[in-house]
């Protein structure tokens, strides 16, 4: 039997590696066929196919084959149209996926077409719940047939390539890939889009304020895991939402009542956003203008921003912060009524004036208990 291993890999890491082997194992399969995807038509910033092999055989060194058969395909190229050819080629095989895709295969196209012409089989994330995972794949067998199996080693861990794009962009050290990896994104330049961006704010700001920048950043990408919100969007957001903490002139725009206290950075930013910056995207600009004291009718991205701000892992460290985290990785709207809560509760126990923005978020969000 050969496992199918599909995936982007962009970049490939190690977690990608240690999987194989550990499923190759666990399994007894013959072998581990890695199978990047195709380019999608409509995704411009995506990496070359022949750049993510270039990084996929630089860090399998030989363990692993590739197949590049999803690069022959001119349009996007469905598992279900995919995996039929596989079988023709290879003979027994078992298309590998993360618990992630098992809980969404109702919506991937013909589920019953791929289960006649292999078995799935599953690698729990971090997060997921085995038990759970069980019974979801019982219930696909019961409507889609075919066999489904369920590792019971191996568990990936929260490993992913978007948030090493996003630390190429920070300008920080990626150990989740390899030294190989690493040559090939460096000599290629890859991962560089926001690079006028990332200059300026880190020229912003201190050297404490940029670490927590990048923090936010990371865990506004880890949230969004969940989310599924484009990647610019929480990018930029996350990136440019304090870069007016340090600053000393306050833009046109700004409520006065908002002067002289702690919330005027968030509002001052989302000017400067679009002034400095040149973001147009309003969804950007408000995440970045609401990112301190929320509001009512908070957007995804708001949320989120808001969430991460509070939450990263580089900075934050005040009592309470882990059940916070882990209750915005899990689920963002929970996560960011845990955390307005807790905000709300601290400034109203210390006796701090609280903007009015804050209380209406406030009472939008949790004060339905
Ligand atoms: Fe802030
Ligand atoms: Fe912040």
């Amino acid at each position: 039997m050969i496992c199918i291993f599909g995936g982007a890999f962009d970049p490939p890491h190690k977690e990608h590696i240690r999987i194989a082997k550990e499923v190759k194992e666990e399994f007894a399969f013959d072998n581990v066929v890695f199978l990047p995807s195709g380019n999608s038509p409509h995704k411009s910033l995506q990496t070359s196919f022949d750049t993510r092999v270039e990084m996929l055989s630089k860090a399998l060194d030989g363990a692993f084959p590739i197949d590049s058969i999803e690069n022959t395909f001119s349009e996007r190229a469905y598992s279900y149209k995919v995996l039929p050819l596989l079988k023709e080629k290879y003979g027994d095989i078992t298309f590998l996926i993360g618990g992630d895709s098992l809980l969404a295969l109702d919506r991937w196209r013909y589920p019953e077409e791929i289960l006649k012409v292999c078995s799935l089989t599953v690698v729990p994330r971090g997060s997921d719940d085995l038990a759970d995972l069980k019974r979801v794949a019982a219930d696909c067998m019961r409507r889609y047939g075919g066999t489904i199996l369920l590792s019971e080693k191996v568990r990936g861990e929260n490993v992913s390539s978007t948030v090493v794009r996003a630390k190429v962009e920070l300008g920080l050290d990626i150990p989740e890939t390899s030294s190989a990896v690493q040559d090939v994104i460096a000599k290629r330049d890859l991962y560089h889009n926001y690079a006028s961006y990332v200059t300026k704010v880190r020229s912003m700001l201190g050297e404490e304020r940029w670490r927590h920048t990048c923090g936010v950043v990371l865990a506004g990408l880890k949230i969004n895991e969940n989310v599924g919100l484009p990647f610019e969007k929480v990018f930029l957001a996350c990136l440019l939402h304090d870069c007016m903490k340090e600053a000393r002139f306050i833009h046109r725009g700004v409520p006065e009542d908002a002067i002289g206290t702690k919330v005027l950075h968030a509002f001052n930013g989302a000017e400067e956003a679009k002034i400095g910056f040149g973001i147009t995207d309003e969804e950007i600009v408000d995440a970045i203008r609401y990112h301190t004291t929320g509001r009512a009718g908070m957007t995804a991205l708001d949320k989120l921003v808001y969430t991460a701000d509070m939450v990263e892992e580089v900075t934050r460290t005040f009592s309470g912060v882990e059940a916070l985290r882990k209750a915005a990785y899990a689920d963002l709207d929970e996560g960011f009524r845990l955390c307005i809560k807790s905000s709300y509760e601290s400034l109203k126990k210390r006796n701090i004036p609280i903007y009015y923005l804050t209380v209406d978020c406030f009472n939008a969000y949790c004060n339905k208990e």
